[in-house]
């Protein structure tokens, strides 16, 4: 089977395969022993940007699992980093920045960089992605980026926050800083989607994990329009998946006006209610509630089966969790649901 017309682009295109896919957000990662064997010694960015440390990873969760898909073992703030910021992932807390880009002076100068310059040493990103295609064989590979939103909510309080008060703050307070401070960030998104596009990922997913924080009125003005611009030159090439947590109060405005393919609903929102909001002509991806996973299985299976029930509301639907794995699940519960998610077909 070609990547092309796999099960998972057909379904993110918006036609039914005979089988729902499914894989799961980071599936590379904590929760398999063999990542972490293999990440001894390596920080996270460096094993993001060695292709062979990389690949291997990313192809880990499709041997074990069998799932319809890869993702790209890769982080959202690797684009920043090769466009020369200062970042490092401290392991239990997430992307810590050096210099927090807080005022319109600390905008300007991170914004002179050329976002051309992250295509430019991108080179172990399409050598790591071409490495996982080839493995692959059929199977799709998903590349990914933060969306310019999510990004600027640790650029700009510096690391990891609760609430991300100060990138909501600036957009009010300094909109013209925001506007350029966002704008750059799309561009950047932009270059590192295109990197694995151009390497051979068969889709791509814009991850605003943060944009729940949001007032919807704020998401409309100050942030859909950079996260448009984040997939503008993809989205004739690949098909587009949006996901955020926490988005249900502006669902509808995830389609970007029409501009993605597959809206990502995290575990609050039955997705037959999702769908209802999100209207026709898009796919939903979702929505297992992360917590469930340590549920003794026949409560698991009953969730698992409602959501795929509710997912048929949709004109395609992705089996994916509402939001990552967390790093202790059991590895042998994720393996069970594939199963079980491949033994129903899509259409009664
Ligand atoms: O399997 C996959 O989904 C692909 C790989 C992937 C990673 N990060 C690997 C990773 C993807 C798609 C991401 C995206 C990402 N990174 C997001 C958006 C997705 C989401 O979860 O909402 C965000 C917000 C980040 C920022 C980030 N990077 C955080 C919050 C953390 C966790 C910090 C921690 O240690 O708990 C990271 C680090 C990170 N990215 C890990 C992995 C596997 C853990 C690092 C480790 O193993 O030491």
């Amino acid at each position: 089977m070609d990547a092309v017309t796999s099960l998972l682009v057909r379904a993110y295109r918006g036609d039914r395969p005979e089988r729902t896919p499914v894989w799961f957000m980071r599936q590379a990662g904590r929760s398999l022993p063999e990542y972490r064997e293999l990440r001894v010694g390596t920080r996270m960015l460096d094993a993001c940007l060695d292709p062979a440390l990389a690949a291997e990873i990313t192809l880990q969760p499709v041997r074990r699992h069998g799932v319809d898909a890869a993702i790209f073992f890769s982080d959202i703030v690797v684009p920043l980093r090769l466009a020369g910021v200062a970042v490092e992932i401290e392991p239990g807390r997430g992307p810590v920045f050096e210099s927090p880009v807080r005022t319109r002076e600390d905008v300007a100068k991170l914004t002179a960089i050329d976002p051309a310059e992250v295509a430019a040493a991108a080179a172990p990103v399409r050598e790591a992605v071409g490495i996982v295609v080839d493995e692959l064989g059929g199977i799709p590979l998903i590349g990914f980026a933060g969306a310019p939103f999510t990004l600027a909510a640790y650029l700009v309080e510096g690391g990891p926050s609760k609430e991300h008060l100060r990138a909501r703050a600036m957009m009010h307070a300094d909109p013209d800083a925001w506007g350029r401070l966002a704008g750059w960030l799309a561009r950047v998104a932009a270059e590192f989607l295109g990197a694995q596009v151009d390497a051979g990922a068969s889709a791509v997913q814009l991850f605003d994990s943060w944009a729940g924080s949001l007032l919807p009125s704020a998401y409309r003005a100050h942030v859909a329009p950079h996260s448009r611009e984040a997939i503008e030159a993809v989205r004739a090439r690949v098909p587009v998946v949006h996901f955020g947590v926490g988005t249900g109060p502006f669902l509808a405005d995830m389609r970007l006006d029409g501009a993605v393919d597959t809206v990502g609903v995290d575990w609050r929102m039955p997705l037959d209610a999702a769908v209802r909001q999100l209207g026709a002509g898009v796919s939903v991806q979702g929505n297992i509630d992360p917590a469930l996973l340590r549920a003794p299985w026949p409560v698991l299976e009953a969730h698992v089966r409602d959501v795929m029930r509710r997912g048929r509301a949709a004109r395609a639907h992705v089996v994916n969790l509402g939001h990552g794995v967390p790093p202790d699940t059991d590895p042998g519960v994720l393996t069970r649901i594939v199963e079980l998610v491949h033994a129903e077909t899509a259409d009664p």
